[in-house]
Order: structure tokens, then sequence, then C-alpha cells
């Protein structure tokens, strides 16, 4: 048996026989370990990594991101330059196409973006069939999927199909989450102004009303940007995943993103920025932050905002977003519970219990104070976090579905239910 380098060799006690198995990119194939048998009917070795804790599902060249070292980088572009001087739409561009664009091709694409953003009427009636107090997020995640019905002709052989559907996605849910805002507080549905940004276009959907134009200060259209731009994609986290998974199907891409939508709203995932303002709304005092923490520690208590599945050090993005509260509440005047944040952080940061745990402030921490300080209500801070990932899904999605090495997603289990048994009729039972 030759010791290759770049493999491992394992020796199965079972039955004394070595196996090596190839090492790539420092993972090694889970198909490889199917060799490894005691009877030679037997179907062979699998991993079991429950909630995919240490599994690559896929070579992806979109998002690389260090946990140790709090590192995000989009096609190889750090975050803090991108949010410092790139613009959402720009930051859209370069996740799906892997450039950033020259001035020719950014303006072609938001062209493209701009020609897409208004909604089949149809849609205005679906959207008045919610009760008024529909979760945003749901009517947004029922809206992508109805979306689909207005584009079945999609080729996912095409390219030129793929891209319109793309195009679509990206430039309609900005006016799907303004209609699940407005619908949520009794407001007739706008349409969207192409003459206008992307960002600040969103800005007046949600905000105008009657005759009243609502003009949105331009500092509070740059936060948004830029917060849009922190959330465009994360590799491979749930939604992600999920719009992968379901996706390999060869579905389209609004129920692929529908399904995307679906597990960003969880509160382990994007659903954690509006908890953490109702957690911070709960807490109501900094008297009351040591209770509080004691709860978390009793178990009884999570802290909404702190944790990370990648992240062990610290969330570039909270650091970015800490930063923008400043600017945000120039404008908007300092969210109260800003206070309470920054208190339970510095207790948190310093406590044992979170050190030994690795948990740090993640994105949704402080997201949520700038939101509710531009005048949105926690249920619509999931909404903003699916705009901002919605080209990340898509370009994920795209890379996916032009992947030769990806198949139908399908994993196996390790079977714990009872053996052959036969079936008794209920009058024996
Ligand atoms: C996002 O994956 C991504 O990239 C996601 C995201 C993206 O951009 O797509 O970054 C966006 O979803 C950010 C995370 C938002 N969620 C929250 O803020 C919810 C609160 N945080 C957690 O529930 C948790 O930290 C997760 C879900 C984020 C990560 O969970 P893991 O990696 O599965 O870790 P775990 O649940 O196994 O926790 C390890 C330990 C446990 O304690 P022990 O059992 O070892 O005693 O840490 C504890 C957990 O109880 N723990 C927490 C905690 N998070 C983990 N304890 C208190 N409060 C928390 N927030």
């Amino acid at each position: 048996m030759s010791n290759s380098t770049d493999a491992l060799t394992v020796t199965d006690n079972r039955t004394g026989t070595s196996y090596e198995i190839p090492i790539t990119d420092d993972t090694i194939r889970a198909t490889d370990l199917r060799q490894i048998k005691v009877q030679e009917s037997d179907f062979g070795m699998m991993t079991y990594d429950p909630a995919f804790m240490n599994t690559a599902s896929c070579r992806s060249a979109i998002t690389f991101l260090d946990g140790d070292l709090g590192i995000l980088r989009y096609r190889g572009y750090p975050i803090e330059q991108l949010a410092e001087s790139s613009n959402f739409l720009e930051v859209g561009s370069l996740l799906l196409k892997g450039e950033l664009p020259n001035q020719a091709d950014y303006g072609a694409w938001v062209e493209d973006i701009k020609a897409h953003q208004f909604v089949h009427e149809n849609l205005r009636q679906f959207f008045r069939g919610f009760r008024h107090d529909a979760h945003p997020m749901l009517m947004t995640m029922s809206a992508m999927a109805a979306l689909g019905t207005l584009y079945q002709d999609f080729d996912i052989e095409s390219p030129e199909s793929q891209y319109e559907q793309i195009v679509r996605i990206i430039a309609k849910i900005p006016t799907l989450g303004a209609w699940a805002y407005r619908v949520s507080n009794g407001m007739p549905l706008v349409y969207p102004d192409n003459d206008r940004g992307y960002t600040e276009n969103f800005l007046v959907m949600l905000n105008q009303s009657g005759s009243r134009p609502y003009e949105p200060d331009p500092r509070l259209v740059r936060a948004l940007d830029v917060l849009f731009i922190l959330h465009a994609d994360h590799e491979q986290n749930c939604s992600t995943s999920a719009v992968r998974s379901v996706g390999s199907s060869q579905v389209d891409p609004y129920s692929a993103v529908t399904a995307g939508l679906a597990a960003l709203y969880g509160p382990l995932h994007g659903g954690a920025n509006e908890a953490v303002l109702k957690m911070l709304r709960r807490i109501g005092t900094a008297d009351n932050i040591p209770a509080f923490i004691e709860g978390v520690k009793e178990g009884k208590e999570r802290l909404m905002g702190f944790g990370h599945r990648v992240y062990k050090n610290f969330d570039p993005r909270a650091t970015i977003i800490k930063k923008a509260c400043d600017e945000v509440f120039e404008v908007t005047g300092v969210n109260p519970l800003l206070s309470i944040a920054v208190e339970l952080e510095k207790i948190a940061l310093e406590d044992e219990y979170f050190v030994k745990r690795k948990l740090y402030p993640n994105v949704d921490f402080y997201s949520g104070l700038i939101y509710e300080a531009m005048g949105l209500p926690a249920e619509m801070f999931t909404v903003l976090f699916a705009i901002g990932r919605t080209p990340g899904w898509v370009a994920q999605w795209h890379e996916m579905i032009n992947d030769k090495e990806q198949k139908i997603s399908r994993p196996r289990q390790i079977y714990v239910g009872p053996g052959e048994r036969d079936y008794v009729d209920i009058a024996s039972r």
C-alpha cells in the first residue's frame, strides 16, 4: 500500500483492511468511504454530520469566509472595501458575474433591473387577499412563489432564460417587500419609480403616502444600501443551502428563492434581527441586563444576535453595522435601545459563559436598531435581510445549476426505527 502524501490511510479495525482516501482541497469525498465494508454486500461507510457542521456541499467561487480571522470577501473583495466604496446593485453584479462591472456593463445591468421592477397587476389582487396582520415575511414569501406563476416559460437550459429570471427576482423583491409592508399598514399599493435608485426607490415605496411626497434623506439611503451589501451573500448558510437544495431538482428559481425566504424567516437565522429588537424591548433597562444574562445561562433565554456557526471571534459585518448606527442616528436621533445593546454586548463579552462558547455579536445584533430608527417595524426587519440576500441566493442558484458536479440533493440517513414486522389488524391491537 503506497502512502501518497495527499491521502488518508485509514484502517478498519473490524477487518484489519487499510484504505487510501485521496485528499483534495483539504477534504475527502464522502463517497470514497463507501469502499469501507465488512461484508462485500454492505452499502459501505457513510459520514454522519447532523446540521452539516463539518461538510462541504459544493465548490463555490462566490464568497469566502474565515471564521477565526473574521474575514468575509465577495469574489475576493473584502466586505470592508465593498461597504466603503461600492453600491448594492454593483455588488449584485459582482456576485453573479464574478467581476466588478465596467461603466457600460454596470449601466446595462442597472437598466435591466429597472426594466423589471414593476410587478404584474395580478399580484396586487394577490396581496389584497392577506389578512391585515399577516407577517410581511410570509406575504413576501407567498408573493415570490406567486411570481413564478407569471413566468412558467422558464427554460433552465437557456442562459438567457436563467438571466431573465435572475434580473426579475432582484428587481421585484423590493416591490414585494414594500407591498407587504403597505398591506400590513392598510396603505394603498404604490408603483416603483424607475427614475430613482434601487434602494432609494424601496424607501419611497415604503413611506410614500397620499399626496405627501416622500424624499428619503440620502444618508439613510446610503446606510440601507450598505446594509444590503453586508447581507448580500454568506456562502452556504441555512437559506442559501435551501435555495441550492430545492434548486437542485431543476425547479424554477422563484420556487427555489421561496425556499430561501422560508429558511431565512426562522429566528435562528434571518429572523434573529426581529428577535433582537423584541429582546431589547423586553429587557427594557440596563438594570434588567444581569437577570436576563442569568436567564440565558440557565437556558431559559437565548441572547439573540449573538453567536455564529462560522465566526468564532467577531462577525466583520457587525463591526461595520455598529459604525453605520452612528451615521443613521445623526439623522434619526439615537435609538434609546442602543445603550441597552451596547451594555449587553459589553457584559456578554466579559462573561465566561459567552467567552467559552465563542459567542460574539453577529450581523443581526445591531441591524435592527438601524431599521427601527428608520421607522420600520420589527416585522419588516427580515424582509430587509431578504432583499439584501437575494442577489446572493440567485448567484448561488446560478452557480449550482451550471456546476457539472452537482446533482439533485439527496442525503442518506442512519435508520434507527424498528426492524421488519407484520401488519396487525386493528381489532387485534
Ligand atoms: C445568521 O450561517 C450564516 O452565515 C448565517 C448568517 C448569514 O449571513 O446567512 O450569518 C445570518 O443567521 C446569523 C445568526 C442569527 N441567529 C441568532 O442570532 C440566534 C441566536 N444565535 C444562535 O441560536 C446560534 O448562535 C446560531 C444558530 C447562530 C449558531 O448556532 P450553532 O453554531 O449551532 O451553535 P449551537 O447552537 O450548537 O451553540 C453552541 C453553544 C450551545 O451551548 P452548549 O450546549 O454548548 O452549553 O452555544 C450556546 C448553545 O446553547 N449558544 C448560545 C447562543 N448561541 C449559541 N447561548 C445563548 N445565546 C446564544 N445566542
